[in-house]
This record gives structure tokens, sequence and C-alpha cells, in this order.
């Protein structure tokens, strides 16, 4: 469970203020399914980046299950993001010299698990994802939808309980686009908890619930 009250997100860049995010409250159930619509500028990327530890907030409260996250230092948000959370962006953000294999078993390396144990997990989440046969391919040498397909792998092997998907269908047709919402269906039909901005209402419609942004705030 996830509760955001009043999130203020405050820019200050060359002696400008920016209202990001101007009192975001939200409730996140376990297995939730939220798309966030909304036009560009509105706040959307800067609420996926609280939410996702990547930023802290400038006021407000965030509590994740028992954790007040609003309280932890940069450290600790780190530390935080890496043992829940997990990201997928519209670029897929894929290490181009590293294998799709590799590429998926980063997080496990950087968690500290064994080899045979990422082995396996690895193995296991690229046959979930039908890439299994693209295993020791660079990214370059693979379509868009298969690159996406590997970052949501890559998410998913460390089965952290929230995945944040910002614009994940942005650089893909919208036959792949349809694919890969397939895909974020199954993961949640799995008990995920999934937020996804978008700016495609075909996405979008894939999620339970559809919230609308506006000038830093949700349209009720
Ligand atoms: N690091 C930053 N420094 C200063 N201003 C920022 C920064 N990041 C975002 N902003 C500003 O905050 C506001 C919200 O930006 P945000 O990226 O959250 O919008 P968005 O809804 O994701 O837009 P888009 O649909 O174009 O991705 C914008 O006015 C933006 O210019
Ligand atoms: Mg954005």
């Amino acid at each position: 469970m996830i509760l955001l009250d009043n999130i203020c997100k405050t820019y200050t860049s060359g002696g400008t203020e920016t209202h990001a995010l101007r009192g975001v409250s939200l409730s996140i159930s376990n297995g939730d399914y939220i798309a966030v619509m909304g036009p560009s500028g509105c706040g959307k990327s800067t609420l996926l980046n609280i939410l996702g530890c990547m930023d802290s907030s400038t006021s407000g409260t965030y509590v994740f299950d028992d954790v007040a996250v609003h309280e932890l230092s940069y450290k600790q948000l780190h530390i935080f993001r890496k043992k829940h959370i997990s990201f997928v962006f519209q670029n897929f953000a894929l290490l181009n010299r590293y294998t799709v294999f590799e590429n998926v078993e980063l997080p496990l390396i950087a968690q500290g698990i064994h080899s045979t144990e990422r082995k396996k997990k690895v193995t296991n989440t690229l046959e979930e994802l039908g890439i299994a046969e693209l295993r020791d391919k660079l990214p370059i040498h693979i379509s868009g939808g298969q690159q996406q397909r590997t970052a949501i792998a890559r998410a998913l092997v460390s089965d952290h309980e929230l995945i944040l998907a910002d614009e994940p269908t942005g650089a893909l047709d919208s036959n792949t686009s349809k694919e890969i919402m397939d895909v974020f269906d199954i993961i949640n039909k799995h008990g995920k908890t999934i937020m996804v901005v978008t700016h495609d209402l075909t996405v979008a419609k894939h999620a339970k619930r559809l919230l609308r942004m506006e000038d830093g705030l949700f349209l009720i």
C-alpha cells in the first residue's frame, strides 16, 4: 500500500521556480494498475520519479507500506528503490555493449545474487517474456519491441512489487505497443503494482484506473 499526501515539488533553476507538483494525493493498493495522462509539462515524470525514489518531494508525505519514504536520506532512498521498485523507460535504457541476457542479469549482480541463482532467474524471466532465443544478441540487433521486452524482463527479474513505466510505448508502433501492453496486463495479473505514464489512450485503457493530471495536480 502506498499513500501520497499533498506532495509538492518545486524546481529552482536560474532563479526561477517551477511548481511541478502542487499538492498531489493518491493511494495505491497492492496489485493496482494505474495510468496517468496529461499534457506535456504537467508533472507526470516528476510524480513517477518521486514515487520511484529517483527524486524527493519538496513537501508532503509518502508512505510505502510502513516506511515514511519522505523522511529517507538520499542514500536510503537509493537502497529502498533497489529493494522495491523497477522502472521501464520510453527509450528502453539498455546497455548496448551487453547482451539481452547480461542486461537482464545486471540488477541481480547489483544485488549480490550468486551466479547459479542469477542464471536461473534470468532464464525464467526471458522465457516468460518470450525472448529466450534472443539471449545472446546485443540490443542493436533486435527490434524495438524486443528491446522493450528485454527492459521489462530487467524490471521483473528482481521481483519488485512496484513497476513504474514512463511512456513505455512512446517509441513503438501501434501493433508492438499492444504486445507490450499485453505483457504489462499479464504482469499485473501476477500481482505486480503498476503505474504507467502515457500520452496514448489505447495504452491507458489497459489500466484499472486512469488518472488525469494538469498543471501539477490530478483532475477529479
Ligand atoms: N530538473 C528540472 N529542473 C527544473 N525544472 C524541471 C525539471 N524537471 C522538470 N521540470 C519542470 O517541471 C515541470 C513538470 O515536468 P515533467 O517532466 O514532470 O512533465 P511531464 O508531464 O512528464 O511532461 P512530458 O509529457 O513532456 O514528459 C515542467 O514545467 C518542467 O519544465
Ligand atoms: Mg515526462
